[in-house]
């Protein structure tokens, strides 16, 4: 999940590629790179780390020239380190890479035998050398073609040439890539956020094609190398919601803005004058559809877990969900009567687009369910439905697991209602208790004085479990997910049913254990599993929006969020795990933003 950004321009472009580097950062932050043509020579510099060393570095010996590419990396061939970051570089051609091939080792061979040595670990070096070889015999545009035709896997390049220096090359397969327009200039960027601060004028490449940037113009081309024409997209300038203003890093900014997420994404889909859901254009009449499939990754996949007891509640349909990374590998029966629904905040993610890919192929309907809509996820889906959340920096997903659960819950009202497997009176009440939740959730913030107590105890624990029935359980893997990734602790979600088969060899005296226990039919049975682990010394920590009293000698502390009906006690209860995760990490000193080994957007698979 690495960063890319190309400028051909009339004027130097060294301060704009740093620039969006740093806005690509949430893509991956091993090491950084950028590449320039000046003076009839590839000026390359890079190192390990982040994008401030990279620009300490020009401080001190500052790259001239009007075409450059940079890159931000995220490892997947080769250590972070300063040989490995990109771009790759021959004195002809310059290249960085954003994906993986899986047939570099194969071409490696070929090279080396005839001759040709190499400088890094990475696949990319692999293309920089091969496009070098190519260049011998053709121009750069066939250069390019033909190696990748040799490619097997995943690529999103951006390649300048020493001796046709006023190109940049962009192919892309797999991975997403952007151009942005400009006067006297154009861009090639992974994503319309690295671009948007210098344009709102966006094309998206598709998979197979490729693009020739000057300042002055952009020419496209297929995979059969045909001049083809793409669509320019206006996109929205959201940036004044990815600014951090008095927020110490954006996922506290990101936490605290999830009321104002809510009611954004509320309005967009209900229409208050009329009572009623604003989703139409179903891809499959809602009436006749037999199965529903909800699929994702990591917190994604998590709130495809909840939406499946809504649906089961709501309506008559049946629903499957599944991990991406499985789904796109089974012998699935596809059926033209089932709804495949993915949901992927940056609509980019490798497994997720590739198992929507299949689908497609299969010529079965497909909804996606994401916060970028120029992504490929959305662009490669019959069917659009925005969680609207305003761009989600932070690498631990907080406003887009909400906004995501929000829109699962609005569909599963939808269809059920068009399925009349609920009544108008349900219908109407469950619209308006859909109105309140921004302010309960103001209420579920102010539990952060208590976390920040609770968040002690977790930094000495060797771990912690999070336990969960019904629709709570899948707030707990998304609560431990939380922990783990942004605190380096090991924390494990599991259904509190479960714990007697196996999990409750791991409590011992003065384990933290988070009980999620909200006011449902699972609430009694919840606390008898709760004695299970209070029997066994471990230490409990209870969250509800029970009004019933929470005292007792064994609870270490009880968090209470409101009740808001127990459909949405998933959406109140995940806020305090969301800031006991933050609590603790930032208690750890850990990075908030960028968690170790982490990236926003896993566009490699
Ligand atoms: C979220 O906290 C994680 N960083 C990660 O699990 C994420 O949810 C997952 O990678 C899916 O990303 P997507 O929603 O952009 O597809």
């Amino acid at each position: 999940m690495c960063g890319i950004i190309g400028i051909a321009s009339n004027k130097p472009v060294s301060v704009n590629i740093i620039n969006s580097l740093k806005k690509l950062e949430y893509r991956g932050y091993d090491s950084a790179g950028i590449a320039t043509l000046s003076d009839g020579f590839i000026n390359e510099k890079k190192c390990s780390g982040r994008v401030d060393e990279l620009e300490k570095i020009l401080f001190k010996t500052p790259s001239n020239g009007n075409i450059g590419i940079g890159h931000v990396r995220w490892a997947t061939h080769g250590t972070p380190s300063t040989i490995n970051a990109h771009p790759h570089s021959t004195e002809e051609v310059s290249v960085v890479h954003n994906g993986i091939i899986e047939n570099s080792d194969e071409l490696k061979k070929k090279l080396e035998n005839r001759g040709l040595a190499f400088k890094s670990q990475t696949d990319t070096e692999v293309i920089t050398l091969l496009i070098t070889e190519a260049l011998k015999e053709s121009n750069p545009l066939n250069a390019v073609f033909t190696t990748i035709q040799k490619l097997k896997g995943s690529f999103a390049l951006g390649i300048i040439f020493k001796n046709f220096s006023n190109i940049i090359i962009g192919a892309r397969r797999g991975s997403p890539l952007a151009v942005g327009y400009s006067e006297q200039e154009n861009f090639l960027g992974s994503d319309s956020y690295a671009l948007k601060s210098m344009t709102n004028k966006i094309s998206y490449l598709d998979d197979g094609e490729l693009c020739v940037l000057t300042k002055d113009r952009v020419d496209f081309y297929d995979t059969e190398q045909k001049k083809i024409n793409k669509k320019i997209h206006l996109v929205s300038d959201e940036d004044n919601t990815s600014n951090k203003g008095s927020y110490k890093n954006f996922m506290s900014k990101e936490i605290f803005e999830q009321p104002i997420a809510a009611k954004k994404c509320i309005s967009e889909y209900i229409d208050s004058l009329k009572k009623d859901i604003n989703i139409y254009n179903f891809p499959i009449d809602p009436k006749l559809i037999n199965k529903i499939i909800l699929v994702g990754c990591g917190t994604a996949y998590h709130s495809c877990l909840v939406a499946k007891y809504w649906f089961e509640e709501l309506t008559n349909v049946e629903v499957e969900i599944d991990i991406a990374s499985e789904f796109r590998y089974r012998k699935i029966k596809f059926n033209k009567k089932n709804l495949y629904i993915f949901v992927s905040q940056s609509g980019e993610t490798a497994d997720t687009a590739a198992a929507l890919d299949i689908c497609k192929k299969n010529n079965v309907k497909t909804c996606s369910i994401v916060n970028v809509v120029e992504s490929t996820i959305a662009r490669n889906a019959d069917w659009v439905l925005p969680i609207h959340v305003g761009p989600e920096i932070g690498v631990a997903s907080t406003k887009a697991f909400l906004g995501q659960l929000i829109v699962l819950y609005i569909l599963s009202l939808k269809i059920s209602s068009l399925r009349n497997n609920i009544s108008s009176d349900f219908y109407s009440l469950s619209i308006e208790n859909l109105k309140k939740i921004p302010e309960k959730l103001k209420k579920c913030l102010e539990t952060e004085t208590n976390i920040q107590l609770m968040a002690k105890e977790f930094l000495k624990a060797k771990g912690s479990m999070f336990l969960g029935r019904g629709s709570s359980f899948p707030i707990a893997l998304e609560g431990a997910l939380k922990l783990k990734e942004l605190s380096y602790l090991h924390a494990e979600g599991y259904p509190a049913g479960e714990m007697k088969h196996g999990p409750l060899a791991l409590i011992e005296e003065g384990l933290p254990v988070i009980v999620i226990a909200p006011k449902d039919k699972y609430f009694e049975k919840t606390l008898s599993n709760m004695q299970e682990v209070i029997a066994r010394g471990g230490k409990i920590f209870f969250i509800t929006d029970n009004k019933k009293s929470l005292i007792s000698e064994n609870i270490r502390s009880g968090i209470r969020v409101p009740f808001l009906g127990d459909l949405l006690s998933p959406i109140m209860l995940t806020i305090p795990l969301q800031l006991l995760a933050y609590h603790v990490a930032l208690l750890k000193g850990c990075d908030i933003d960028k968690p170790r080994n982490l990236a926003k957007s896993v566009t490699v698979e």
